[in-house]
């Protein structure tokens, strides 16, 4: 598996939220992010890992969330730019893939209308490298760049190849950082390790780092460098996935495997 220069890091976090006066979401959350890594986010219903994905995008609602600490991104606090910043930032250099292709794409628009959308939110270039770089993403998630193809509408196609859309969306400007919010949780079992594999294939050919989020410590083994747990708006634990996955430390990471009738030592091994 691949190891990463330790130095080399992309996005380094301290972070508490709060939304409104309800109890604190996450205390004094401390992370990083290596460049070319994946790195699995693992936590059950209600941990907070949402919270976490909308605070580095800056999606949270300045007036009603109370977002304190830093999340440095290419040396730039994130929690300290201004909305404008904000959007010129994601969907450049970070971007989110979630967990509903149908419901994250416009039924009423065609594909190639919200690939043209996606590249024009960011480069005012001609049509022609608009083109080029909607074929280029459709290639990279292997889904034809025909036009019968981009002439569909979303209920036109499979969950699968919304999902893929979606995720051509989300790398078409190469961005530094892929954040999958449970991005495979609500595709059946043979499209989740498809798309699985094409996220592990992105982050080989383009480098681009990966959060990946999810509740399944499965999905996790078979596509993250390391792994932090989230437990209770804490990361409890984080380590290379092998040592996380067969030499579980914290005791909450203990019950999480020990809950995983389906994470036999197959699985654990096949991510080694
Ligand atoms: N907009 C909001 N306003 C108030 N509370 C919120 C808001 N969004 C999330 N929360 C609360 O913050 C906590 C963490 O939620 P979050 O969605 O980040 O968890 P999660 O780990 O992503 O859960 P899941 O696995 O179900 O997606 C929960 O208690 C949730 O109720
Ligand atoms: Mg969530």
């Amino acid at each position: 598996m691949n190891r990463k220069n330790q130095s080399d890091v992309l996005l380094t976090a301290r972070v508490s939220v709060q939304y409104g006066d309800k109890p604190v979401v996450l205390r004094d959350v401390q992370f990083e992010i290596r460049r070319g890594e994946v790195l699995g986010l693992v936590g059950q219903s209600g941990s907070g890992k949402s919270t976490l994905a909308m605070a580095i995008l800056g999606l949270l609602d300045r007036k009603r969330v109370k977002a304190e600490g830093m999340i440095e991104l290419e040396g730039c606090d994130l929690l300290k730019l201004r909305e404008r910043e904000l959007r010129g930032l994601r969907g450049r250099r970070v971007a989110l893939v979630l967990q509903s292709p149908l419901s994250s794409l416009n039924p009423t628009l065609k594909i190639r209308t919200q690939l043209k959308e996606a590249w024009h939110a960011h480069v005012s270039g001609p049509n022609s490298d608009c083109d080029s770089a909607i074929r280029a993403a459709l290639e990279s998630v292997s889904l034809p760049a025909t036009d019968e193809f981009l002439q569909k509408y979303p209920a036109q196609m499979s969950v699968g190849q919304a999902q893929r859309v979606l995720i051509a969306m989300a790398v078409m400007h190469r961005p530094a950082l892929l954040i999958a919010d449970e991005a495979t949780s609500a595709l059946d079992v043979i499209t989740q390790s498809e798309i699985l594999a094409l996220f592990r294939e992105l982050n080989r050919s383009s480098g681009m780092a990966i959060l990946y989020i999810s509740h399944d410590l499965a999905s996790v083994a078979g596509i993250c460098d390391r792994i932090a747990i989230l437990h209770e708006g804490q990361i409890v634990e984080t380590g290379i996935a092998e040592q996380v996955l067969t030499n579980p430390r914290h005791e909450y990471t203990q019950r999480l495997m020990a809950a995983m009738p389906r994470m036999p030592q197959r699985a654990a091994a096949a991510a080694i």
